[in-house]
């Protein structure tokens, strides 16, 4: 099992570091490697996906990242920036489905902006596709690009597009995950002003006569933002394209109240995927040891699950985070009165300890 490790920027070295120390708790035998990605590899080779980290991770089983960005870094060209790293990997790899659930433990449940009866028992998956769309268009650019720069261009224009295979196989995913759930697909859409879209849902339709069992129902993208806040847990499995995705996951990431706590996976046709926390580089807090690195152990569980067929020490990381909040601890994001504040690295050691059965201290 060879994983590539990619911390990144900002918290991710932190972070990262922690669910390493997880994985090395559980006693399996993995081959680890790590490389740099995203502004740290812009410092060191001058590109953010310099060519010996993608054949590191094209050759590993699975990925796991951190974190890429920071604000210092937006003045750059844009294929140089760090998050085109990330683009560059899923773009390459063919990770297409992007698995983001939206969970919430009964502990924090207090900590929601929600009123806790919306959000309690709370368990989303959101599916999103994610090597398509207005992400990946083309033509994309400016009319009159001045110097390579954008003050002064007339026009700019990103291209929204989708190929039958490439909705077919999302939405494949999408019914394959509702039925190993509740059984129920909302596929989200913008068809009454898009034709992208209108696509997006004939195709849909069309794949969900393979799936009689599973009910689906097509949303518009701006009622399901509504319906995310207002009734959260009508939803099942939300499936839709690269953009609404993104701003529908981090939506549902922040119901459960805390962004810290969400892993995510994005998986290919063959099974390789990349792990990451559903959160960014926070490059406000990066250096400090606050970080939460809940979300990023609780993708290294997923990678096991998913990518290197150790469920069962998946449960075991799983098992031992909720073990760990039970005992009160908190990092800073998700903590509130009467529990006790730790670091990333004492949180790191609590669910080592407790995977690995030793008492938990403090
Ligand atoms: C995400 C992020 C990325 C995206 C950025 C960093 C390119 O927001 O993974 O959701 O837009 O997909
Ligand atoms: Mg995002």
């Amino acid at each position: 099992m060879k994983i590539a490790v990619l911390p990144g920027d900002g918290i991710g070295t932190e972070i990262v570091a922690e669910a390493i120390r997880v994985l090395d708790a559980l006693d399996l035998s993995f081959e680890m490697e790590s490389a740099l990605v995203g502004g740290a590899a812009y410092e060191a080779h001058g590109h953010p996906l310099p060519e010996s980290t993608l054949k590191l991770a094209k050759e590993a089983d699975a990925v796991l990242f951190g974190a890429v960005g920071d604000w210092k870094y937006d003045k750059l060209d844009r294929p140089l920036r760090p998050e085109q790293a990330i683009l560059g990997l899923r773009k390459n790899l063919g990770l297409f489905a992007n698995f983001r659930p939206a969970i919430c433990y009964e502990q924090l449940v207090g900590a929601s902006s929600l009123k806790p009866e919306l959000i309690s028992g709370l368990d989303i998956l959101i599916i999103r596709e994610l090597t398509g769309d207005i992400y990946f268009g083309q033509p994309r650019g400016r009319r009159t690009a001045v110097d390579g720069h954008f003050p002064g261009a007339e026009e700019a224009f990103d291209t929204m597009r989708y190929s039958r295979p490439e909705v077919e196989r999302i939405a494949r995913v999408a019914f394959e995950a509702a039925r190993k759930r509740n059984k129920r697909v909302t596929s989200v859409d913008k068809a009454n002003v898009l034709e992208t879209f209108q696509f997006w849902k004939d195709v849909v339709t069309e794949v969900h006569k393979d799936y009689p069992d599973i009910e689906l129902d097509h949303m518009y993208v701006d009622n399901a933002a509504m319906q995310l806040v207002k009734a959260p847990k009508k939803f099942d499995v939300i499936v839709t394209g690269n953009m609404f995705g993104d701003i529908l996951s981090d939506e549902a990431a922040m119901l459960t109240g805390s962004i810290g706590m969400l892993p995510s996976a994005s998986l290919n046709s063959s099974n390789q995927g990349l792990y990451e926390p559903s959160h960014g580089s926070a490059p406000d807090i990066a250096g400090k040891g606050v970080a939460n690195p809940l979300a990023t152990i609780l993708s290294a569980a997923m990678m096991l699950r998913f990518s290197l067929n150790q469920a069962e020490a998946a449960d075991r990381i799983e098992s031992a985070v909720k073990h760990v909040l039970a005992s009160g601890l908190r990092t800073g994001d998700i903590w509130s009165e009467g529990t006790k504040r730790v670091g990333t690295r004492e949180m790191g050691d609590a669910v080592v300890a407790a995977i690995t059965k030793k008492t938990i201290t403090g």
